[in-house]
This record gives C-alpha cells, sequence and structure tokens, in this order.
C-alpha cells in the first residue's frame, strides 16, 4: 500500500488542510500553543478514550495533529478543517451525521462515536514535510 508525502510549510498555526491517504481523508492540524495548552488541561481520566495531547502527536513536533478524518461512528467526515467549518463545541472537528463532537487534540467529547479520530502511522522527513502510511 502507498504512502502520502505532504508538504506542511504553508499551514499557519490555527490552520488544518485535507490530504486524501489511501482514498480516505487525513486531517492535519497546526496546533497553537493555546489550543495544545487547552488540550493539555483536560482532565485525560475523564475521557471516552483517554489519551494525552502527546500520546496523539510526536514528539518534537507536538503542534501537528495528524489524524484521518473519518468519523469512528459510521465513518462520515468530519467538518472543522477549512476556515469557517463547524468546529463544534469542543473546537476540534464536528461530525454532521449524528452530532459528534471532537476536541483539538480530536478526541472525541460528545456524541455516539466511541473514539477519537485515529491517527495514521507517519513520520516526519524534514520538518516541513511528513509521509503519511
Ligand atoms: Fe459521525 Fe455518526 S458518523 S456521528
Amino acid at each position: 500500500l502507498s504512502s502520502t508525502e505532504v508538504d506542511l510549510s504553508a499551514i499557519e498555526p490555527g490552520q488544518a488542510i485535507k490530504a486524501i491517504f489511501r482514498k480516505q481523508p487525513v486531517f492535519i492540524r497546526n496546533l497553537t500553543p493555546a489550543e495544545i495548552a487547552e488540550a493539555d488541561k483536560v482532565d485525560v481520566a475523564s475521557l471516552r478514550d483517554p489519551q494525552t495531547l502527546a500520546e496523539r502527536t510526536q514528539e518534537g513536533h507536538e503542534n501537528w495533529l495528524i489524524t484521518m478524518g473519518v468519523c469512528t461512528h459510521l465513518g462520515c467526515v468530519p467538518s472543522g478543517v477549512a476556515e469557517g467549518e463547524v468546529k463544534g463545541e469542543f473546537g476540534g472537528y464536528f461530525c454532521p451525521c449524528h452530532g459528534s463532537h471532537y476536541d483539538v487534540a480530536a478526541r472525541i467529547r460528545k456524541g455516539p462515536a466511541p473514539l477519537n479520530l485515529q491517527v495514521p502511522e507517519y513520520e516526519f522527513l524534514s520538518d516541513t514535510v511528513v509521509k503519511i502510511g
């Protein structure tokens, strides 16, 4: 199966893009320091799928949140990537199909989805290029 290389250099803090990996959407988000702080202050034990932001990012690249853009409920594509799209009550992503709200670390916070948005395998080839898969 193929991998996908993505150039991150044009993604400003607070912005995200949608890439395609194995025919599925991948969300790549450049978290702001405020979003990182917000994600870190959440009591992980209170989460449905308990994971810290650090567990969902790579050391040295903690601002890059890379997840599949596939709702873990029934597979719709959540909104919240492009400017002006609904991000839901927790400022991350929102799945309009049945109302799942994901936070800035793409962790499920409200609604029927059982799990956080999945983090695919990836590696940084440089500070601005990531290889997914
Ligand atoms: Fe996303 Fe049901 S598919 S909430």
